[in-house]
């Protein structure tokens, strides 16, 4: 019958096809997949579980006890499939990998495929978002305790009490509720950075202006160390095109980061110049460095360095949402940091007689 034989020829071309594409995409794959015999011996790996588990040599061995080096923990355990964790060694520090296990039901008397994948920055998100809760308590904690404990005093002898007592009573309450409004506003920035909903709204602006505006929320912070702000502003670098109430956040988030990473009574230093049409701030302490392999994790939500870990309290957002202020409007951000030279924030700021002569040129 002429038409069977061309049918099951189209199907044994359409079957090579299929197996060259798996072929393909066993060796295209960034997960790893590795498949054992019955006894537990890896009969073939692609190059993904190699660079993965970092061995040079897979088929022939166990694969049980590549796991066993790193102690492999098991996460669930459903019908005929396991899912365990692990840790291994990467380029620059220990990761997750996620081995998934399945025993191949027809195939070979129980052989089985693994996957595995790394899974480090999702362990890791997790595990910052634990923490990340109980700082966001032990932040509100603070000052509204200090709240409490000054309306408590008021409450109980605001009328005898002398008018000096009374304003620093005032000052404490105050500096409490403008830290809880800055808190607050460091959260729901980075929620509607998280969801994309996060906009900016440019105009023409002093940087002058924005600085003194955001001193307001700093001052406290320099005040309680003993700290100066010492500025330096370049000719002609009063003039941006930005959001001023969020160019304002960045300034007051490093402003705050400066006092209370400098040690005390030092001096911070904001400095402006131009460079290549932007205005660019800077703005220095001196205190511990962050470590060099810190240093580009620090634009990561909730991450701190382990140069203050259990020192000045915080969320690890404040720079998450400077960068993202910064960028919308066109601008980078970056951080230098050494022991013996403290730490240097910078960010870029379109300049405003720039964009006023390229409308006109256009
Ligand atoms: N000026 C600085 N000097 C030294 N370390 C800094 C400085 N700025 C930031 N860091 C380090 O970078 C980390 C992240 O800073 P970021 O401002 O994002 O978070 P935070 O200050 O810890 O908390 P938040 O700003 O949310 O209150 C800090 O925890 C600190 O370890
Ligand atoms: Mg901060």
């Amino acid at each position: 019958m002429p038409s069977e034989r061309r049918l099951k020829t189209g199907r044994r071309t359409t079957d090579a096809i299929a197996n060259v594409a798996f072929e393909d995409a066993f060796v295209a794959l960034t997960d790893g997949i590795l498949i054992c015999d019955g006894h537990g011996r890896i009969l073939s790996a692609n190059p993904a579980a190699f660079r993965l588990l970092g061995e040079d040599q897979l088929p022939g061995r166990l694969f049980e006890e590549l796991l066993l080096v790193s102690g492999a923990i098991t996460v669930q355990d459903p019908q005929g499939q396991s899912i365990r964790r692990a840790w291994f060694p990467r380029e620059d520090r220990m990761g997750v990998l996620e081995i998934v296990s399945t025993q191949l039901a027809g195939a070979a008397p129980r052989a089985t495929i693994h996957t595995v994948r790394d899974v480090t920055a999702s362990a890791e998100l997790l595990r910052l978002k634990e923490e990340f809760l109980l700082d966001v308590a032990h932040e509100l904690r603070t000052p509204i305790a200090a709240m409490t404990a000054s309306l408590d005093l008021v409450h109980q002898d605001a009328i005898s009490m002398p008018r000096q007592e009374l304003r620093a009573m005032v000052g404490t309450l105050r500096r409490s509720a403008l830290r809880l409004e800055h808190l607050v506003e460091n959260l729901l920035d980075a929620g509607s950075i998280e969801a994309g909903t996060f906009e900016v709204r440019a105009m023409p602006t002093s940087v002058k202006g924005i600085l003194e505006d955001s001193l307001v929320f700093v001052r406290s912070v320099f005040e309680s160390k003993g700290q100066r702000l010492v500025t330096h502003f370049g000719r002609g670098t009063d003039r941006v095109v930005c959001d001023p109430r969020r160019t304002g956040q960045v300034f007051a988030n490093l402003l705050t980061n400066a006092g209370k990473y400098g040690t005390e009574r030092s001096e911070i230093t904001l400095r402006t110049e131009i460079v290549a049409g932007f205005v660019r701030v800077t703005i220095h302490n001196d205190g511990p460095a962050i470590p060099p392999d810190e240093l580009n994790r620090l634009f990561q939500r909730f991450f701190r360095s382990r140069n203050v870990r259990g020192e000045a309290g915080g969320l690890g957002l404040g720079l998450t949402i400077c960068r993202a202020i910064v960028r919308a409007q066109g601008g980078e951000i970056g951080v230098d940091s050494a022991p013996d030279r403290g730490t240097s924030v910078h960010f870029t700021l379109p300049k405003a007689r720039e964009l006023a002569q390229e409308a006109g040129s256009a």
